[in-house]
């Protein structure tokens, strides 16, 4: 299919750079010869020598070269393809194309080109959703450039969404459709499904995990939360687009990518943090937080002196599901609590749904026959005003996606 296909790859300065390595081994693999540009960007990810070794072919990346210009100019390498491909495409480099600029080798290529151009974008999702970045590539599209991707799903930055590049394959697919003669204006990248997003510019909080209430700089109060249902729920939201906040009080998790964690140790630290966040659209409170913790924290480790064991006495922490209902003009679009209950489940949970001035409470047995403490299960009892839904047991991952898609769903209903 592709034997004797001359390919002329501009690579750009992009962390995917590296899956082009690949894709030159395949093309070749299957007959096609290819030659390189290596923009200044992209030669910070990969080497002249790799591209070299891997092509058979030297690397061109000098605008302005003598030699060069004698061998072949930039007129004549892009003219000498039959196909141009851009891996990985950067947002800086889909903007040039799009202006029309030619300030370094790559770019002069494209503008002195009557070839096809197939670009495979590969960039940080909010880069990719920027209003110039949709701009550009649709007046790349209306000038005819192919496009293969972006996919989504982890990014290198941290952050999840699409932007990530196609992988070797799919770029290799969408070239043999273009030599098919049957290349669509865009090939969907299949890596990670294109996902459905509704809660992009949403903005969510998630409380998370157990506090530590301070007795002496060495003790302190505290439960068996383990943090995983309230990280799960994170993730959820940010999965479906929400711009997520995480408020997590010590756990043994890591840190969920593309969410912004805030760490704290204490109820009044948390609170703090949830305030410090609004407003929000959505925010659940899945923390175990302490009820009390003591009047006062001991300035040095407490010492047992013969005397007994000291009397703590303790104080009521600040509600924060309470405290978010009560935020005013601040409160949460969407108020969604927990009630970890050992017996009357759904009766203690319509009190606390009221009490708390909560638009949802999910109710959880925790009575330590079920396990759901620490455990990967949980049975949940979903109270509003209108009632009560029992869910079925399911992991803590099952929980966070029903929760997230029906707070999707209340949005939809909303607008
Ligand atoms: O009163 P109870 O602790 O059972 O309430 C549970 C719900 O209230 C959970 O959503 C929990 O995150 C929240 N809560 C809170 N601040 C507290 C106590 C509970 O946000 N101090």
């Amino acid at each position: 299919m592709l034997s004797n296909k001359r390919i002329l790859l501009i690579v750009a300065g992009g962390i995917a750079a590296y899956k082009t390595l690949e894709l030159i081994r395949r093309l070749r693999e299957r007959g096609a010869s290819v030659r390189c540009i290596l923009t200044r960007g992209g030669a910070q990810f990969v080497t002249p020598l790799s591209l070299a070794a891997l092509s058979g072919d030297r690397v061109y990346d000098d605008l302005f070269s003598l030699t060069d210009e004698a061998a072949m100019g930039h007129i004549e390498l892009s003219r000498d393809a039959d196909l141009l491909v851009v891996a990985p495409a950067t947002a800086d480099l889909l903007a040039k194309m799009a202006t029309g600029l030619a300030d370094d080798l790559a770019t002069t290529a494209l503008l002195a080109s009557d070839k096809p151009v197939l670009v495979a974008p590969s960039m940080n999702v909010r880069m990719w959703e920027h209003a110039a970045t949709r701009a550009n590539i649709e007046t790349l599209a209306a000038r005819g450039v192919l496009r293969v991707g972006p996919g989504a799903g982890d990014m290198a930055c941290g952050e999840f969404g699409e932007g990530r590049m196609a992988e070797p394959d799919e770029i290799l697919g969408a070239i043999e459709a273009v030599f098919r003669g049957d290349a669509p204006a865009v090939t969907p990248s299949g890596g990670a499904p294109a996902r459905n997003r509704p809660l992009e510019g949403r903005k969510a909080l998630v409380t998370s995990g157990p506090t530590h209430e301070a007795i002496d700089p060495v003790r302190y109060i505290a439960n068996r939360s383990s943090g995983k249902q309230g990280h799960a729920i994170a993730r959820a939201l940010a999965d479906l687009g929400a711009r997520t906040t995480l408020v997590s009080g010590p756990t043994a998790l890591a840190d969920p990518a593309g969410i912004s964690v805030i760490h704290v140790e204490s109820a009044a630290e948390m609170l703090a943090a949830c305030q410090q966040s609004l407003p929000v659209d959505v925010a659940v409170c899945a923390a175990a937080v302490s009820d009390w913790r003591t009047a006062e924290e001991a300035g040095q480790k407490m010492k047992k002196d013969g005397g007994g064991p000291p009397a703590l006495a303790l104080i009521e922490n600040p509600d924060i599901l309470r405290t978010l209902g009560e935020a005013g003009n601040l409160r949460p679009g969407l108020l969604i609590g927990f009630a970890a209950e050992t017996e009357k489940i759904v009766e203690h949970a319509k009190v606390k749904l009221e009490r708390k001035g909560a638009d949802w409470i999910l109710a959880n047995d925790v009575s330590p026959a079920t396990g759901t403490f620490g455990g990967d299960a949980n049975v949940i009892h979903l109270i509003d005003g209108d009632g009560v839904e029992d869910w079925p047991r399911m992991s803590k991952e099952e929980v966070a996606r029903r929760l997230v898609e029906r707070i999707a769903e209340n949005f939809v209903a909303k607008a």
